[in-house]
């Protein structure tokens, strides 16, 4: 499996910005053969980064869906429209959907179900705040986010890209150490109980993402404030 380096961009970029971003981006790392590049737009850039991507290395992916795929839900979005936009991924669980938003993990776990059925790889993130891991209580949270989003679906893991993203190390320049990171991928590795796909999210950036992606564990990550920047961006794709 060729190694994940995946943008969400949040609330930033309009189309304009995005199509800047991506050709920017796009003439910096050149051709890229083996790592794959997940462009996570918000939903009304998907339709101008995808013309740009069609054909290349870059991969579309939305932040998030409803978990009906069609009816009187205003203000929501089907994965349905997602796939007919050229997403193939989307991101589930963010930590800001689930604390900002209060998505639940029974929210989670029916677009988790609808994103599979209907064929988009869904990338769960995990992760736990800061008090919680100050208490120890790391292991319980991830667990509790793994059983929760997973119910029904136990079998289908190996269709899912994992993501373990601190909640105290997202936007704040506080990056996880690979140690940090190891530890809880070794955990969610664990539950898996097969091979599967774990990102590692939290601020990555240009100056520690060669060391992150020495680790055999973590098999690409999730990048927010660094993705916003084409040379940020453009390093952290080119890592070494
Ligand atoms: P960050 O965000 O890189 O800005 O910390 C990561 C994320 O939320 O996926």
């Amino acid at each position: 499996m060729e190694p994940i380096i995946a943008g969400n961009w949040k609330m930033n970029k309009d189309p304009a910005e995005s199509r800047t971003l991506v050709q920017e981006v796009m003439k910096s790392v050149g051709d890229i053969k083996d790592r794959i590049v997940i462009l996570i737009p918000p939903f009304t850039s998907l339709a101008s980064v995808c013309e740009l991507t069609r054909n290349t290395r870059f991969k579309l992916g939305a932040q998030n869906m409803h978990w009906e795929r069609s009816g009187a839900y205003t203000g929501e979005i089907s994965g349905l429209f997602l796939k007919s936009l050229g997403c193939e991924y989307v991101v589930l669980g963010h930590s800001e959907r689930r604390h900002v938003m209060g998505e639940s993990d029974e929210m989670i776990n029916k677009k988790l179900k609808v994103a599979l059925e209907i064929g988009l790889i869904p990338i769960f993130c995990m992760g736990e705040t800061e008090k919680e891991r100050e208490s120890g209580s790391t292991e319980d949270v991830i667990r509790g986010q793994f059983d929760g989003g997973l119910k029904g679906i136990e079998n289908e893991v190996h269709k899912i890209i994992f993501a373990y993203e601190p909640v105290w190390a997202i936007g704040t320049g506080k990056t996880a150490t690979p140690e940090q990171a190891v530890e809880v991928h070794k955990f969610i590795r664990g539950m898996l109980k097969k091979p599967g796909t774990i990102l590692y999210g939290g601020s990555v950036k240009p100056d520690n993402i060669d060391t992150l992606m020495r680790e055999d564990e973590i098999q690409g990550v999730l990048v927010g404030g660094a993705s916003l920047k084409p040379e940020s961006f453009a390093r952290v794709i080119k890592f070494q």
